[in-house]
């Protein structure tokens, strides 16, 4: 079959389909706000229209905090998930917990935030980030809070759903300014926080009206594994014939920093320091605080026979950003990531091309980069790993233009962002 012939035409607009936006209004998606995710409805959208109509077979090999799992579970199509980083994982884990009995959820929440108000308080052992972020008021509540709901983990969907509840509300009942899932600005103030008891019961109260709506026991349930997209280990051989993603962008965007906050306020790391050994080292490297100048070796990463099918480009480009940090102040090791980052996403398309069956198409919502001015033909490159790893073509659709973030660091590369369609 031609791949213009698979291809199919979203309803969603084009500039929203790569953003989370439209998603804080559609059940179960608005239970917590993940700035680096896509449309759902896009997503259903595409999962539905696919050809044969009805018969997609749908993996998500980057899937976030879950959107193409349940627009997959809401279209009627099996689906498989891969996401790597812990925290984001039992985020898509208990959303995907939405069909389970609401009875059990009610009468867990129930019982927990009855007792937790009874526990006994520590707020002397969170480290600085946390003691700026709250009140010790609130962080009392919090911290009663979160011994609670931790000791009623017992691996059960109720016990998901209610953690989600809680991790949910900790940026609303911040008073610093906490950016949706950006990094946490202790020095900027909101105007108002929520109560912590408060808002977790109005969230709770939410994700049980949305619960009320999940698609029956009838409907195929998505797997959701915590694994790596490098080897999709878990996933059968040809299972999909659909893939909807969306790969971390070069763009130096911190997956493990990003949910810094919430591990803390979990225990789960101490600070800053941590996110390397317990979160970043599971993910693609995309941001330079995971390549550190002496830990990668740039000519045996450039060497390596992935790279082979773009050596000569992303070699000259990785030279420019080696001789480039040298006239910058923070001298970043773009050189190291762009070249690790596409290594990566080299092992990407090969463990694709293993999951994927004859014919697939994949949909990668992705953008292009200019590290420090040097630009990075993201689009190009990922398409030629595609069809290096055996997939037959690609394309791209643009849906928007993105070049604000490097536009404040001096230069006006104009950068854009799209679906990039691989068929094969
Ligand atoms: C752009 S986000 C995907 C968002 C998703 N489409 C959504 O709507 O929620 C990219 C995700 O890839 C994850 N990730 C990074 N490296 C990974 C790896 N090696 N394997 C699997 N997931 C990874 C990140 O933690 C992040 O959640």
């Amino acid at each position: 079959m031609l791949f213009e012939e698979l291809a199919v035409e979203p309803s969603v607009s084009d500039a929203a389909s790569s953003t989370f936006i439209d998603n804080m209004r559609l059940p179960v998606h608005r239970w917590i706000r993940f700035s680096a995710g896509f449309s759902a409805a896009w997503s259903q959208d595409v999962i539905e229209n696919a050809a044969p109509r009805g018969t997609a077979r749908v993996f998500d090999p980057f899937a976030g905090s879950g959107t193409t799992l349940i627009a997959a579970e809401d279209a009627g199509a099996p689906s498989f998930g891969i996401e790597a980083q812990p925290f984001i994982f039992r985020l898509a884990r208990a959303k995907l917990a939405r069909r389970s009995d609401p009875a059990a959820f009610r009468e867990l929440a129930k019982a927990v935030l009855a007792g937790a108000p009874h526990r006994k308080a520590d707020i002397t052992h969170y480290p600085k980030l946390i003691r700026a972020c709250y009140t010790d008021d609130v962080l009392a509540e919090l911290d009663r809070l979160r011994s609670a709901v931790k000791d009623a983990d017992d691996g059960s969907d109720a016990a998901r759903l209610l953690w989600l509840a809680f991790v949910a509300i900790l940026r609303r009942c911040s008073h610093a300014g906490t950016a949706p899932w950006q990094y946490v600005l202790p020095k900027k103030s909101k105007k108002s926080a929520a109560h912590p008891l408060a808002a977790i019961e109005e969230q709770v109260r939410l994700m049980l009206t949305d619960m009320a709506v999940s698609p029956g026991d009838d409907a195929p349930s998505a797997t959701l594994l915590q694994a790596d997209a490098r080897d999709c280990e878990g996933v059968p051989d040809g299972f999909a014939t659909l893939v909807i993603t969306s790969p971390p962008y070069p763009n130096n965007y911190d997956y493990a920093d990003a949910t810094r906050l919430e591990m803390c306020l979990l225990r789960e790391i101490s600070g800053w320091g941590d996110l390397q050994s317990t979160v970043r080292r599971h993910l693609v490297r995309s941001c330079t605080q995971h390549v550190p100048e002496r830990a990668v070796n740039l000519h045996a990463v450039l060497s390596d026979n992935l790279l082979a099918p773009i050596r000569p480009e992303i070699t000259a480009v990785c030279e420019r950003l080696a001789e480039v940090r040298l006239s910058k102040g923070g001298k970043k090791t773009y050189h190291l990531m762009v070249a690790c980052y596409f290594h990566d996403l080299a092992r990407v398309w090969q463990s694709l091309r293993r999951v994927c069956d004859h014919p697939s198409e994949v949909c990668f919502v992705v953008g292009d980069s200019a590290p420090y001015g040097v630009y990075v033909p993201v689009i190009d490159w990922l398409g030629r790993l595609a069809v290096a790893a055996g997939f037959r073509s690609f394309r791209f659709d643009r849906t928007r233009d993105r070049n604000t973030k490097w536009k404040n660091r001096k230069h006006r590369v104009p950068l854009c962002e799209g679906r990039l369609w691989v068929e094969g």
